[in-house]
């Protein structure tokens, strides 16, 4: 409810259609800084310098207000994100979740099973995010093959969260 009032108060800006913004309003980000910034990045520690440029040239590098909605829970999605600065909150079902940090990852399970969305991300700060569209995306996972492990560490991770919740709801509810 309190995100329903916050898009209805203006406080969270949320266009199904909107693309986020690239950085610096048209003046494209350098591939050699891409690569810099790339190299800092836990994900891609193990990459080489061949395929931090190949992750360069696919991903977009976008800004966001603090406030925008990046994903909204049970709609479609198309593109996956990657925090390089800034946070953001997770709400998943009736729970919010720790903020996503820099390093941090979302909009995997979307591209992966081609479902909705889970979950509604909204930056809490203003972001800068690597944006890398689902063709892309499958194109990244042939490349670095590295990068299906540290996806299944974190979707383990996330399943276990999503399990430890329901059984607290479960349990709050039998103690009604
Ligand atoms: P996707 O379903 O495509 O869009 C919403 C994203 O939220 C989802 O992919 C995950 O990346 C992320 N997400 C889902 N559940 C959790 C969770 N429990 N903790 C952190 N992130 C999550």
């Amino acid at each position: 409810m309190e995100l329903v009032s916050r898009m209805m108060d203006g406080s969270i800006s949320y266009d199904p259609k909107a693309r986020l913004e690239p950085v610096s309003s048209g003046a494209p980000v350098k591939q050699g800084d891409k690569v810099e910034r790339l190299k800092d990045v836990r994900m891609f520690e193990e990459c080489s310098q061949r395929q931090l440029r190949s992750i360069a040239r696919i991903a977009r590098v976008c800004d966001a207000p603090a406030g925008t909605m990046l994903t909204r829970a049970d709609e479609p999605g198309d593109e996956f994100f990657l925090i390089l600065d800034g946070s953001a909150s997770v709400d998943v079902a009736t729970e919010k979740r720790g903020p996503l940090r820099p390093g941090a990852f979302f909009g995997e399970m979307s591209l992966l099973d081609g479902g909705p969305r889970s979950a509604t991300i909204v930056a809490e700060t203003p972001v800068r995010l690597l944006v890398i569209s689902r063709r892309n995306f499958s194109m990244l996972l042939k490349e670095v093959p590295g990068l299906t492990q540290s996806l299944l560490v974190t979707l383990s991770r996330r399943v276990r969260q999503a399990e430890e919740s329901a059984e607290r709801m479960g349990g709050a509810s039998a103690g009604l």
